[in-house]
């Protein structure tokens, strides 16, 4: 067990070693548990986090600020439209002055090419750990959470696990690539074979994908890219279908929008989940476009754990923040 935190930020997914990764969720379960015994679990007494949104949340806003409080602590909600960045504050003056009033920094900045960079910048200046609660690379704490589900679901050893990462239709708007990237960057270290499937339009970033292979190399996983969606569900463990935007291939809107509705076929229902095992689970990290990416037979149906994978949000964040804040 790896326990050298206290200070550290989580931006990345490979941030945290596999080791510490394990330190995290076993973190995680012990919270989990005092929560449902109703034990107090203040850490982080007196501390406080600031939660700076530049993107719309639901569950990353009510889990980091929920979890805050039961930690003993804080959280502020700062939108950035109602903030002073609109009007000129940079990143650097966001560290700077935000790392002297909190103990942390949590950020949602997904804007594609510039949300990861601004995160980083914000982290340089900052003397108090940044935590990325999404940008356009990676989303980490919803990947801890699905790690934590898929774990809870299938055993704590995962070896041969089939974990399917797939592409799915939605005409809502072109969501970012950091779902799918991180968990193909943390499912190949946990022993699942990953298989990522989406249609060719829709690639992830050609460094994140030699990423996973080389994890898969390392730790003796599989990772495999199909762009047959049918082929990919074939006895599958876990299927974490959802839609991301074509922005390795095209960044105009008009032009996304007619790649999307391409793959209108690329929808879970019931005969794609007949494909895979009969227990196998499905997976999302919300919210979903019903009707067009999965079919409500599927999301509230027998194999959907959609509920404590967003459940588990709360705690794998907890479990993050009492260890680099406290
Ligand atoms: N899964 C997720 O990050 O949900 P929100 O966008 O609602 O925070």
């Amino acid at each position: 067990m790896q326990t050298n935190f206290r200070g550290r930020d989580f931006i990345g997914d490979l941030d945290f070693s596999k080791e510490e990764v394990e330190t995290v969720l076993d973190v995680a379960w012990d919270l989990k548990r005092k929560r449902a015994l109703g034990q107090p679990h203040a850490l982080l007494d007196n501390k406080t986090l600031a939660m700076l949104f530049f993107f719309t949340s639901t569950r990353t806003r009510g889990s980091f600020e929920s979890g805050m409080a039961q930690l003993g602590g804080h959280a502020a909600f700062i939108d950035s439209e109602t903030t002073q960045i609109s009007h000129g504050d940079t990143a650097k003056e966001i560290g700077e002055i935000f790392g002297r009033y909190f103990d942390g920094i949590a950020i949602r900045q997904c804007d594609w090419q510039f949300g990861n960079g601004y995160i980083n910048d914000v982290a340089k200046a900052s003397r108090v750990p940044i935590l990325n609660m999404q940008c356009d690379v990676y989303h980490p704490f919803q990947c801890l959470a699905d790690l934590m589900t898929i774990q809870e679901k299938k055993g704590r050893d995962l070896k041969r696990k089939k974990v399917v990462v797939s592409w799915a239709y939605a005409a809502s708007y072109s969501k970012p690539i950091s779902v799918p990237q991180s968990l193909i960057l943390q499912m190949t270290r946990f022993g699942c074979d990953v298989v990522l499937a989406h249609p060719p339009e829709f690639k992830l970033m050609p460094e994140i994908v030699q990423q996973a292979k080389d994890n898969a190399k390392k730790y003796g996983t599989g990772f495999d890219i199909t762009d047959n969606m049918d082929e990919a569900f074939k006895d599958a463990d876990v299927v974490y279908p959802k839609s991301w935007g074509p922005m390795l291939t095209t960044t105009g809107k008009e032009e996304g929008k007619a790649l999307i509705e391409k793959y209108k076929s690329w929808i879970t229902d019931e005969r794609r989940m007949d494909l895979t095992k009969d227990d196998s689970i499905y997976m999302h990290c919300l919210p979903a476009d019903r009707g067009l990416e999965v079919t409500d037979g599927v999301i509230d149906g027998p194999h959907s754990v959609v509920y404590d994978e967003a459940e588990n949000r709360l705690h794998a964040q907890k479990a993050v923040m009492a260890l680099t804040m406290s």
